[in-house]
């Protein structure tokens, strides 16, 4: 894992928003993972602006991490309106090839089965976006998750829908299931880049990255992947114990290689 820590969310959102760059600069027909949540909506207005810029997406095909059960895609909480508003409007990707799970399908379960079919047809992730709950989720995949799952329907936990609570009117419309990418899936991806920003995620941060691998906190499985860059900000990078370690290899979040 690469830990890069930079001093200010503004930062880490620029290095991470650097690598999503660099990778469909390289090979502008790349496979990314999409995440949504708070975390995220800088990190994409920052690549509406490089897109502004030049940076081009026509070529990308996009698959996001999750969409919950019963949001149809032009429901306001939807992440499928989500994507559009934040992202998907702004740049030019082909919207064909922008892929969300069907949270309305009527049958869910053979909904995920298919979206990991479509994954595997368009042959696999390049560079899966993450954010972190703060319980240790990545996707919707809740602590105990299986680390050997794949797309499926998950029941949410409490904290993750209060988490959620302030995008919707009323608590009871908080939905209690999603159907997400599984942890397996998510290992699957070539790269895999986490951006956790802030206080609240600390903990989480700590216990993925130096606690053990374990299915109570998911994001643990990502000490198995080979290719994992971690983008912090210093109040998320708070409880690393080898923190200066981290900044030692990669000063200001930077990618310094043998000299
Ligand atoms: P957040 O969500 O960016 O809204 O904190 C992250 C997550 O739950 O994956």
């Amino acid at each position: 894992m690469k830990v890069l820590i930079l001093d200010t969310a503004e930062a880490a959102i620029s290095r991470a928003a650097g690598i999503i760059a660099q990778t469909i600069t390289q090979k502008p027909r790349a496979v990314l993972g999409l995440a949504t949540g708070g975390t995220m909506l800088p990190l994409y207005a920052r690549l509406c602006q490089l897109h502004a810029e030049g940076l081009r997406f026509a070529g990308v095909t996009s698959f996001n991490l999750d969409e919950y059960v019963g949001l149809g895609a032009d429901h306001p909480c939807s992440y499928h309106r989500y994507m559009r508003a934040a992202l998907f409007d702004h740049i030019d990707i082909d919207r064909a090839r922008a892929h969300l799970p069907k949270g309305d399908a009527r049958d869910v379960h053979c909904e995920a089965i298919r979206y990991e079919g479509r994954i595997a047809e368009a042959g696999g992730i390049d560079l899966q976006l993450l954010g972190l709950g703060s319980n240790g989720h990545i996707g919707f995949n809740e602590p105990t998750s299986s680390l050997g799952s794949r797309t499926r329907v998950k029941t949410l936990t409490e904290s993750t829908r209060q988490a959620n609570r302030i995008y919707f009117e009323r608590e009871a419309d908080v939905p209690r299931f999603a159907i997400t990418m599984g942890v397996a899936t998510i290992l699957e991806a070539r790269a895999c880049l986490l951006l956790a920003t802030g206080p609240a995620k600390a903990q989480a941060v700590a216990a993925m990255v130096e606690g053990a691998l374990s299915a109570i906190c998911p994001a643990s499985a990502l000490q198995q992947h080979p290719a994992t860059t971690v983008v912090l900000d210093r109040a998320a990078a708070r409880d690393l114990r080898l923190g200066a370690y981290y900044e030692h290899v990669h000063p200001e979040g930077q990618d310094r290689v043998l000299a």
